[in-house]
């Protein structure tokens, strides 16, 4: 017993170590945004990040879902979740951790209904794979309900519910990740930040886009809190007896992050409870680790196994008109008098396409010089050519 104990402080200790690491990496990258950034067209971004998943020993396919994946995040803006952790991928996929060849599998499948196994292929290829398979059936049967175990981190959510909007259907994503979350009243983190998509067309081709994580911050802004050794905000996070704390190390340390809505008093039971249907419907329905049972964060000792969960459904199949009384609800909002004059009232789905817009003005995205350094010099140890700014 006392050994067992031992052991896993020290593995606990390693993977504390580890996290931190990851974590300063993302934050030092995220803090230059501040200096100087270098636009690089998207194809060229796409291209690298090709020939670098492709170098580490995945097929053309994976590495082309790859590219679309994490370019488009940068592109919406959510830099966190885009070339930023490309790294992460290439080292799964050179220490085979993660399956760099085959295709997920159909194992049951009904007109409306799929189960999958992703075989422990790269996220983005399970994730491509069922989402296409959701949208084909919901347009012969109105709905498409795809649920995929032994899969990989898929990146944002966002990316599959859009790839169903974009074809005029109701799109909706989830997967459950590594435990970070401590549930309302518990002190241990036993559920991970768990995002949810939701995307619905609209006559504009505005989509209404919410893609959320469940918790209310992720880990890496209070690291960044602590390094600025200031206090975190209320809602964001607990100590190691799960009580709402302000100190960022008491989180770091033992701690974990609050569900989406913080303590019990500010409505964070709500967030815990998004948190769980996210896990029923990818952990629980799919068969694929859930909860803690989910490796830790920054760990490869064994397979990730995460569940996930991919539906489409048809709006024809209800009232006809749907696109344009989209329109007319999201436009009900952005028109409201703002409380502060200089912020519009936005809908989910509007500061993302702000980014765009801005990306598509300046001809490519804008990455700090640093992020566009680092990724070079990782490409030049895969041997693939650098990315080139405009
Ligand atoms: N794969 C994983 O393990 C994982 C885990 C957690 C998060 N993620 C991804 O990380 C990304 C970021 O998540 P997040 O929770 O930090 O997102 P966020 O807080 O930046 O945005 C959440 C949603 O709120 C909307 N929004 C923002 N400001 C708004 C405003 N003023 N009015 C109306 N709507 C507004 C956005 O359009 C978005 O849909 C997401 O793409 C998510 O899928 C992935």
């Amino acid at each position: 017993m006392s050994i067992f104990v031992l052991t896993q402080n020290a593995v606990n200790r390693y993977q504390a170590k580890r996290l931190v690491k990851i974590v300063r990496a993302c934050y030092s990258n995220m803090e230059s945004a501040k200096s100087e950034t270098l636009c690089i067209p998207m194809q060229s971004a796409k291209a690298f990040v090709k020939n670098c998943i492709t170098a580490a020993g995945a097929s053309n396919n994976h590495a082309n879902d790859m590219a679309e994946l994490l370019v488009t995040a940068d592109y919406r803006g959510h830099f966190s979740h885009g070339l930023n952790r490309l790294e992460m991928y290439v080292n799964d996929l050179k220490t085979q951790i993660t399956s760099t060849e085959g295709d997920p599998k159909v194992e049951k499948e009904t007109a409306a209904t799929a189960m999958v196994d992703g075989r422990n292929l790269l996220g983005p290829a399970v994730g491509t794979f069922c989402m296409d398979l959701a949208i084909k059936k919901a347009k012969e049967a109105g709905v498409g309900w795809v649920a995929a175990r032994q899969s990989n981190h898929y990146g944002i959510a966002g990316y599959y519910a859009l790839m169903a909007s974009n074809q005029g259907l109701i799109g909706m994503s989830m997967t459950n990740t590594s435990p970070f979350v401590v549930p309302t009243r518990a002190k241990t983190a036993t559920l991970g930040t768990n995002p949810v998509a939701f995307a619905a067309p609209a006559k504009s081709g505005k989509s209404f886009v919410l893609d959320m994580a469940t918790s209310t911050v992720a880990v890496g802004k209070i690291e960044l809190q602590q390094r600025k050794n200031e206090a975190i905000p209320t809602g964001w996070g607990a100590d190691p007896n799960g009580v709402e704390t302000n100190d960022p190390s008491k989180v770091l340390q033992g701690g974990g992050l609050l569900p989406l809505g913080g303590s019990e008093q500010s409505g964070g039971y709500k967030g815990y409870g998004l948190a769980m249907m996210v896990e029923v419907m990818c952990g629980i329905l799919a068969g694929a680790g859930f909860g803690p049972n989910i490796r830790k964060w920054g760990t490869t000792e064994r397979i990730a196994d995460l569940g996930q969960c991919f539906i489409a459904v048809d709006p024809n199949a209800f009232c006809p008109g749907f696109e344009n009384r989209m329109q007319d609800l999201m436009d009900l909002q952005r028109d409201l008098n703002p409380s502060d004059p200089k912020k519009p009232v936005l809908v989910a789905g509007d500061p993302e396409r702000s980014h765009m817009t801005k990306c598509d003005s300046l001809g490519g995205i804008p990455y700090p010089q640093n992020i566009v350094k680092h990724m070079n010099e990782m490409g030049e140890k895969l041997g693939v050519e650098s990315m080139k700014a405009i």
